[in-house]
């Protein structure tokens, strides 16, 4: 079985390691590790491979930032032509990124299968570019390997056939569990305080509009005057704060040398970081406060109280069955949810079902069974 296993984005990386790492355990697999480039800078790119021993690509397509059609359009023109050499018989994508569409699209023209690790899950809001994908991408997968039992109800709802949908668990909890415990050993990043709320923000929803980012960052600032929040930024924040001219509500920190970070009460600015060191930070916060998918499903895991800025999420599970809620970017939400969390009275984390660090191996034994015969 050839199989080209697609990987574009820093989510992405997460998911794709345990995959991988499965996949060549078997002699009769043909891995082929494609890295489509939409993210490309070192710190978004590199050091998750490094950290997390995945191997080097064997074929990178370079792509770059750009409009969606521009990001899109350019991995399906270079895809197109790997196909054309390649061959493979499946082509397995993750996640829900830009990548995961322009590649689950070639490959489902060229009638080859089509895997999708994380399908079916449904935010019902169609401004996410995010959800359109994962519509897309689902609609036209040939196995379809779900991380929760309600995203098996949304894909039947949406009438895909209960043979091509697969529950399996959650990949990226695969990688967590493996790593959890060196990222408590990671001290790279030395703080002075030990207390401090976690914060990463990078949706277009939350940072591409001034008063919508400027309202936030007036909350944060309110909640740093009780706890130092500490602010991981993701190279679209950055290039937003600067835009906007929002300087003035961060104290940035350096966190390229070895030096103790001087954490100030108030809004402390630094990253993107490595898998290991935010893991390690997200572990020892008091609470997350996050936009981001897959930072709901890692808190629910970590026993670590998360807000997720938003009005809908894609992964109900981390708010029936974990530390998640809902907060909006109302002000009033948050900081009541913020009162309860440091008094200590915020809901404790189960473990969803199949999130147990096997379900890259599930993924893999039924693709291998399928093509056994
Ligand atoms: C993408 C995904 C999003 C995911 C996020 C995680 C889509 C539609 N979005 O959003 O689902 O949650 O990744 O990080 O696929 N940039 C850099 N260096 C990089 C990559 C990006 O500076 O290595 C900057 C560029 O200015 C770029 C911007 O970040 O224009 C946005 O990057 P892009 O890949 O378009 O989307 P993300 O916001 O990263």
């Amino acid at each position: 079985m050839k199989m080209i296993l697609v990987a574009g984005a820093r989510p992405n990386f997460m998911k794709i390691a345990p995959l991988m790492s499965e996949a060549m355990k078997y002699p009769a697999i043909q891995p082929l590790l494609l890295h489509t480039g939409q993210h490309y800078d070192p710190e978004m790119s590199d050091i998750f491979f490094e950290q997390l021993g995945i191997p080097k690509p064997d074929i990178f397509l370079g792509v770059g930032s750009g409009s969606h059609a521009e990001q899109t359009a350019r991995v399906m023109l270079q895809f197109e032509k790997v196909c054309l050499t390649e061959k493979p018989d499946v082509v397995l994508v993750v996640g829900d990124v830009n990548s995961t569409l322009a590649c689950a699209l070639v490959a489902s023209k060229m009638n080859i299968k089509v895997a999708h690790v994380e399908a079916g899950l449904r935010s019902r809001d169609r401004t996410m570019p995010e959800e359109i994908n994962r519509l897309v991408t689902d609609s036209i997968s040939d196995f379809l390997f779900t991380p929760s039992e309600d995203a098996d109800v949304n894909l039947s709802q949406e009438g895909i056939p209960k043979e091509k949908i697969h529950f399996v668990g959650n990949v990226m909890i695969d990688t967590l569990l493996k790593f959890r415990s060196r990222a408590q050993e990671t001290n790279k990043i030395k703080l002075t305080r030990s207390d401090y709320i976690l914060v990463t923000l990078h949706r277009p929803s939350n940072v591409d509009d001034k008063s919508a980012f400027e309202n936030i960052l007036l909350i944060l600032d309110e909640i740093a005057k009780t706890i130092p929040i500490l602010f991981t930024c993701h190279p679209r924040t950055k290039k937003q704060i600067e835009l906007f001219e929002l300087q003035q509500y961060f104290n940035f920190l350096d966190t390229t040398n070895e030096a103790v970070l001087d954490i100030k009460q108030t809004i402390n600015a630094f990253g993107p970081l490595p898998y290991l060191e935010f893991l390690n930070l997200m572990g020892n916060a008091r609470a997350v406060l996050t936009d981001s998918g897959g930072i709901q499903e890692e808190t629910t895991i970590l026993g670590v109280p998360c807000l997720t800025l938003r009005e809908n999420t894609e992964r109900p599970v981390t708010i029936s069955q974990g530390t998640n809620q809902l907060v909006g970017v109302n002000r009033d939400c948050i900081l009541k949810a913020m009162q309860k969390i440091m008094s200590g009275q915020w809901k404790g984390g189960g473990q969803p079902k199949y999130w147990d660090g096997q379900a890259s191996t599930r993924i893999i034994d039924i693709l291998m069974k399928h093509y056994a015969h």
